[in-house]
């Protein structure tokens, strides 16, 4: 007798992993999928590496409890600060996020890429090593963006706003010949319309959620040996406002679905 399906736990502190739950669910159709939402402690960018590691520690415990039998860090910030330690704590395949640097400097004609990313992400270690490790053939041009995550989190993608936002801090990286701009945060994805009426048709944008669901599915062809089978399902949990996430499902993610509470930590 094959053991029941056991799903798959992917978190952020908001809704940002839901870009990255789009890719997971489209490279894997039959595995159920828990998304947790760490809406009470969102954003993550500006807050201390100590406290995103204690809260990536607290969800990834949850979605353990709930019988993940594999994790994927859907949050840039909280890979950075936190892949370590889930992966010294926890003893099942963890993926995290990291900035597409690589691919952008593969991609770049100009020689200049901008990476648009929390200051949290920015100033880790982690960032530091990948610019150092890919950064070598192209100029990299990092740019905090503080505020743009709250928008997303508010359900405005196109607005005034979030306009004057995003314009501010893409102008400058235009002006500076960046062809080239990678998304180092998992909410900006859905700011990409915007971003691509902002910098005209001849930039690049890069993101890392179909690569990091790639991965997702090779550690599954490795290590689990009881694959879903069925049509795969959702259980979204929020750790704010369970009504607020849910509203904002059928835009993001694309359906309407009830969203639990989550109390981690
Ligand atoms: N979505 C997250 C990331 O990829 C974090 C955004 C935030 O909470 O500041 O970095």
């Amino acid at each position: 007798m094959s053991s029941p399906a056991r799903p798959i736990g992917v978190f952020d502190s908001g809704v940002g992993g839901l870009s990255v739950l789009r890719h997971i669910r489209a490279a894997l159709p039959a595995e159920d999928l828990l998304y947790a939402a760490d809406a009470a402690h969102a954003p993550y960018g500006a807050k201390s590496p100590q406290f995103i590691e204690a809260r990536a520690l607290a969800l990834a415990e949850f979605l353990v409890a709930h019988d993940a039998k594999a994790l994927v860090v859907a949050c840039n910030t909280a890979t950075a600060a936190a892949i370590v330690r889930l992966r010294e704590r926890f003893g099942l395949p963890i993926v995290g996020m990291e900035p597409a640097v690589k691919p952008a400097v593969e991609a770049t004609r100009a020689g200049v890429i901008g990476v648009l990313a929390t200051s949290g992400t920015i100033e880790s270690g982690k960032f530091a090593e990948l610019v150092r490790r890919f950064g070598s053939q192209a100029r990299v041009i990092v740019q905090p963006c503080p505020g743009l995550v709250e928008r997303i989190e508010a359900g405005d993608l196109e607005g005034p706003l979030t306009r004057g936002l995003l314009d501010g801090f893409v102008a400058p990286l235009l002006a500076q010949g960046a062809d080239t701009l990678v998304l180092g945060c998992t909410h900006y994805p859905f700011l990409t319309p915007l971003l691509r009426e902002l910098a005209g048709p001849s930039v690049e944008i890069v993101e890392s959620g179909a690569a990091v669901a790639r991965q997702l599915a090779r550690r599954l062809a490795e290590t689990d040996f009881s694959p879903a089978q069925g049509a795969g399902g959702e259980r979204f949990f929020s750790s704010g406002d369970p009504a607020l996430l849910a509203a904002l499902l059928p835009r993001l993610w694309g359906a309407a679905a009830p969203v639990e509470r989550l109390s981690a930590g």
